[in-house]
């Protein structure tokens, strides 16, 4: 998919139905090496972030197959730990790959990981914290090379809940000797899910969901057999895209407490929530309010991943509203094309970390050639073009498809005038 082409200015109505989450299957991949035996995981979405792990997972000799939304994993023929495929370099996740073959072989050797384009996202943390535990780690030919003769489990403080470095901690302490606490550790629903599969192949770790983890290294893994939470970011993405185009939205696999942040913003807009056991419904039937200030943070706070979204909504609040970005220093890259709609926003370095978005709510925003940029931009641009009067053609779109399965036809099966090319 290079384009997608939008007619919007149109009420969504109807049903959409939420996969699993991207963010939780990618270090459960990981995991999956920690066992030679064969492991199951269900509620897998169909996206390409999966897809390019796998990939990478592949030259280690991990063999994959896929059945419908259920992978199936075998990591017994696992004959390598150069993760230096070209694919590393076209997301983030595969740096927890690095725990994962450290425990194992006590060695690894990782290219320099990718991701999207919304910061210098350097890994410091996680290889302080791997330095910890014993691992020599030495930077050359543009490769970070890990090897440990004994991986010893450790007190470590995050100096910033990190939520890949904390996946990472856990994955390496899963085989190291003794016990391991992490404190500082990211809260996210899927440090909790990452908990809950190690668990299931016979780990032991508790505390995931809070700020202290902590992990008794095991010798032996076994199969399990798993089935992904939900992903909270496409279930935040559609519930914002509904307050955006107006209409009555019925979400299915969206757990409230993985988004309590974004109901709260939600309901101050003025849009109608209401959430019933695993379905979320959101009403927008009149002019949103502003939201004179919310910033992102990390769980449980408000999601940089929900960011770029919430500010395509509120381009057409009725009021000035304001958003501090504190997680990554480049992320507010969908401010351009929202301006291109006839959005007025105007941003704001605070520092080498923070910005700050200015949003003036307008009344109309009109349909015009705008331009991705990454997985999140992307998202906020498709809510864009289906609020914006007349023909918004996206292009570079392709990168919506690194973490939205289906995302045209389930526009299309509420309403929306969507279509890819
Ligand atoms: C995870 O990235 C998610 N990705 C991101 O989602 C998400 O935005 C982020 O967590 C924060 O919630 C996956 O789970 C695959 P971090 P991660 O380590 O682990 C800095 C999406 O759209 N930092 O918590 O990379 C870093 O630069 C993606 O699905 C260091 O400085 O996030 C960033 O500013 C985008 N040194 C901040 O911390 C380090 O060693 C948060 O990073 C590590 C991180």
């Amino acid at each position: 998919m290079e384009t997608l082409t939008i007619n919007g200015g149109m009420p969504l109505y109807g049903e959409l139905n939420v996969g699993g989450s991207k963010n939780a299957v990618l270090p459960i991949l990981a995991a999956c090496i920690l066992t030679d035996e064969e492991v199951v995981i269900h509620n897998a979405p169909d996206i390409s972030d999966i897809d390019d792990m796998l990939y990478i997972m592949s030259d280690l000799g991990i063999k994959s197959r896929r059945e419908n939304d259920t992978l199936i994993i075998n990591c017994s023929g696992m004959t390598s730990y150069e993760i230096s495929d070209e694919h590393v370099g076209k997301i983030r996740s595969s740096v927890v790959l690095m725990g994962a073959v450290i425990a194992r072989f006590h060695t690894a050797r990782l290219a320099q990981p990718g991701g999207c384009d919304i910061g210098a996202r350097p890994i410091d943390i996680h290889l302080s914290a791997l330095r910890q535990m014993g691992v020599n780690i030495t930077y050359e030919d543009q490769c970070w090379n890990c090897s440990a003769e004994k991986l010893s489990g450790s007190n470590i403080t995050l100096p910033f809940p990190s939520v890949g470095a904390t996946e990472n901690v856990i994955l390496a302490a899963s085989m190291a000797s003794g016990q391991t606490i992490i404190r500082n550790a990211a809260k996210e629903p899927e440090i909790e899910a990452l908990q809950t599969f190690i668990n299931l192949m016979g780990g032991q770790i508790s505390g995931a969901g809070t700020d202290t983890v902590t992990i008794t290294g095991k010798s032996k893994y076994h199969a399990c057999e798993y089935t992904v939470i939900p992903d909270r970011i496409v279930a935040g993405t559609y519930m914002l895209m509904t307050c955006g185009t107006g209409g009555d939205v019925l979400i299915r696999n969206a757990l409230h407490e993985h988004n309590r942040a974004l109901t709260e913003c939600i309901s101050a807009m003025g849009a109608h929530i209401s959430a019933d056991g695993n379905s979320i419904r959101v009403r927008k039937t009149r002019r949103l309010n502003p939201i004179e200030f919310t910033q992102t943070a990390p769980f449980p706070g408000f999601p940089t991943d929900l960011q770029p979204q919430l500010m395509a909504v509120l381009t057409l609040a009725n009021g000035t509203s304001v958003i501090r970005e504190n997680i990554y220093e480049n992320r507010f890259k969908a401010a351009y094309s929202l301006c291109a709609l006839g959005a007025q926003i105007n941003i704001q370095v605070i520092d080498s970390q923070t910005s700050l978005a200015v949003i003036r709510g307008v009344d109309i925003l009109k349909g015009a050639q705008i331009y991705g940029t990454d997985l999140r931009c992307n998202a906020a641009l498709i809510i864009a073009g289906l609020q914006a009067h007349g023909t918004t053609v996206l292009h570079r779109a392709h990168f919506i498809e690194r973490g939205y399965e289906n995302i045209v036809n389930a526009i299309k099966s509420v309403g929306g005038d969507i279509t890819a090319s």
